[in-house]
């Protein structure tokens, strides 16, 4: 056995440990991050105060259940398929307010409805799956060939907004396109994925968050720094989401382009890894203050094993030693194991310019277990 596969195998006892009793406490909850209790919140509910985005529809809804699947598989515990289908139940209504969703309808359902039929063959779970990659689809802009990202930005309408993050959700489509032997799915998804790889990485590897096309002409308008510091920087998880992303793309397709874009993006984060392994909030942010960003750092080693994959054995050990590099400093400087708070990952920052910082949050979590069930050679393919 590997020592990668070892180190896996001890940090994954300790997960199945604390997740045994995270997941009882929390069974009927849709969790996002954690209160000053250390106990999970819950956005499983509409509430005016945080608006429409925040409550039910908000974007990372899918990856508590998806956890859950991941335990389930693991453990082959019904407990787990249960509390995951607590969230897709309620994840369904989503459909009766079109509004509320956007492209992250790949992160909702591929680790809720997908996973769910996958595993169990649940033919309610494909069927709403199909409805949410039909409603993926049905944001592809032809003209510019990209997927729209959000409805709205600041209250104003964001037609011709593609970020990179939508890597991640275009799995929905090629998943959609094996289920119905329709290729249409596919092909938008290769459509947009050609688009980021043209309008998005830079000649250095590095990534931009959101580009902005003219929604008429598909003309490109400008990019904006988004959840990084600011325009021209590389917000690292934007930079885990390509990496992961064109990868998953090159899975799906076996498109020899898409796994060299996933390379060149990896290259660009290995330069940039620091000594220690913890990843800040930007590759090019200032010294100080030194915001982490631990999330970015779970969706980069995912997608870095990811490559390993793919990559003939003599390559394979350069992403593995950088993944497992950010998973142990995770696990041994960034986790939480104890009772004082529900979440594993610490220190993860939504955005370099939003408040607050080193916070918890349930995807910094799902990805940090599944990068570990990954090095470990059991893990089931969501993506
Ligand atoms: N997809 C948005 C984020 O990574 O925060």
């Amino acid at each position: 056995m590997s020592e990668y596969k070892i180190w896996a195998e001890e940090v994954l006892k300790k997960v199945r440990k604390k997740m045994e009793w995270v997941s009882e406490k929390n069974r009927d909850k849709i969790p996002y991050t954690t209160l000053e209790t250390g106990s999970y919140d819950d956005r499983s509910e509409e509430r005016p105060d945080w608006g429409a985005d925040d409550g039910l529809y908000w974007w990372t809804n899918g990856f508590w259940g998806g956890i859950m699947w991941m335990l389930y598989q693991d453990s082959g515990q019904e407990q787990y398929a249960q509390i995951a289908r607590v969230s897709e139940e309620k994840l369904k209504k989503c459909f009766q307010d079109f509004y509320g969703l956007h492209h992250d309808i790949g992160f909702m359902f591929l680790p809720t409805a997908v996973a769910d039929y996958k595993l169990t063959g649940n033919e309610d779970s494909k069927r709403l799956a199909m409805f949410g990659a039909n409603l993926l689809a049905g944001r592809f802009n032809p003209v510019g060939r990209f997927i729209r990202a959000w409805n709205q930005s600041n209250g104003e309408e964001v037609p011709g907004w593609a970020i990179i993050d939508c890597m991640m959700n275009i799995s929905l489509l090629y998943w959609a396109s094996r289920e119905s032997g329709d290729p249409r799915f596919s092909h938008i998804a290769q459509m947009h994925a050609d688009t980021a790889m043209k309008n998005f990485i830079r000649p250095d590897g590095s990534v931009r968050h959101i580009v902005e096309f003219d929604p008429e002409t598909g003309e490109i308008v400008k990019s904006y720094g988004g959840q990084g510091y600011g325009e021209g920087s590389s917000w690292t998880r934007g930079q885990g989401w390509a990496v992961y992303g064109f990868a998953n793309s090159y899975k799906n397709t076996g498109k020899r382009e898409y796994l060299d874009a996933a390379k060149k993006v990896a290259h660009y984060c290995m330069a940039n890894l620091s000594e220690s392994g913890i990843i800040p909030v930007d590759f090019r942010q200032p010294k100080e203050p030194a915001w982490e960003d631990s999330c970015g750092a779970c969706v980069i080693a995912g997608g870095l094993i990811e490559i390993a994959g793919y990559v003939p054995e003599l390559e394979k050990e350069m992403y593995l030693r950088a993944a497992v590099k950010i998973l142990k400093a995770i696990a041994d400087t960034r986790a939480d194991w104890t009772r004082n708070c529900d979440a594993i990952v610490q220190n993860c920052s939504s955005a370099y310019h939003s408040n607050p910082h080193h916070t918890t949050m349930v995807y910094a979590d799902y990805y940090f277990i599944e990068a570990l069930y990954k090095l470990a050679g059991t893990s089931f393919c969501i993506w």
